[in-house]
């Protein structure tokens, strides 16, 4: 018994998961989707973030299913589709066909989640929830054991270019201590104002998906150094940038 713990002490830490990183295509080129596609194919991007908005659960209107179409012959990552609408549960199997592999619809639109969250994974796609900025962690605590992910919004969903706000870090901490409370294995991923400024504390927090979309595509060096200079950040983020 003794032994049996000293051994036990003497164990590494359980290796974290490396975090992902998903360029989301709102602050693309969207003339181009085919070329950026294809640009992205070659980058350090682990899956391909595609916001759908609908005017009314948010107030902008983006994209939707023939995008998608368009789009999924040219990509080599998995489109994980980020659903900022109404009903959502009236366009999953839509969207599954259309392409998506990860479907996350939001916590506010579905009075009936669990059946929502149902009907994704039986379309064969992973299910994601995410939550609001004014939306507290806690209110997924019955359903936490049932998803793949928890997408944290990091600004309030419906535009690109937004600043980061300051609190989500606390959230993702908060989500991270409510998924390993419930046995979930769900993914935590963090949308909204991700840059180099704040990625490396967002991993540290529990973020194991980074979504960035102006930061990729409007920095000067382009996406693929960018996301390079991203991929090597996280590798190695420094007493320093861990800290901010
Ligand atoms: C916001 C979208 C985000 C957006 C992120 O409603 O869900 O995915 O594209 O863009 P940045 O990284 O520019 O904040
Ligand atoms: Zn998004």
């Amino acid at each position: 018994m003794v032994l049996t713990f000293a051994v036990m002490t003497h164990l590494p830490a359980p290796a974290r998961r490396a975090p992902l990183l998903a360029p989301s295509l709102l602050a693309s080129d969207l003339a181009n989707i085919q070329a950026t596609a294809e640009l992205l194919a070659t980058a350090e991007a682990d899956w391909l973030h595609f916001d759908v908005m609908d005017g009314r659960f948010v107030p902008n209107i983006s994209f939707g299913l023939p995008i998608l179409e368009a789009l999924r012959p040219h990509a080599k990552q998995p489109i994980d589709v980020h659903l900022m609408i109404e009903r959502p549960q009236d366009y999953l199997a839509a969207f599954r066909d259309a392409g998506a592999t990860h479907l996350t619809v939001h916590y506010e639109a579905c009075p009936h989640l669990h059946r929502v969250v149902e009907q994704i994974k039986n379309l064969g796609c992973t299910a994601g929830v995410a939550l609001n900025p004014a939306t507290p962690a806690s209110l997924l605590q019955d359903i936490a054991a049932d998803l793949d992910l928890v997408l944290v919004m990091s600004v309030n969903p419906g535009f690109g270019g937004q600043s980061f706000i300051p609190h989500t870090l606390q959230k993702v901490a908060e989500v991270k201590e409510l998924l390993l409370d419930s046995g979930s294995a769900a993914l935590i991923e963090v949308d909204g104002g991700v840059s180099q400024a704040n990625a490396a504390a967002l991993v540290q927090a529990g973020a194991d998906v980074l979504v960035a979309g102006s930061f990729v595509f409007k920095s000067p060096g382009g996406p693929v150094a960018t996301l390079a200079g991203l991929r090597q950040l996280l590798r190695d983020p420094g007493p320093e940038s861990a800290e901010k």
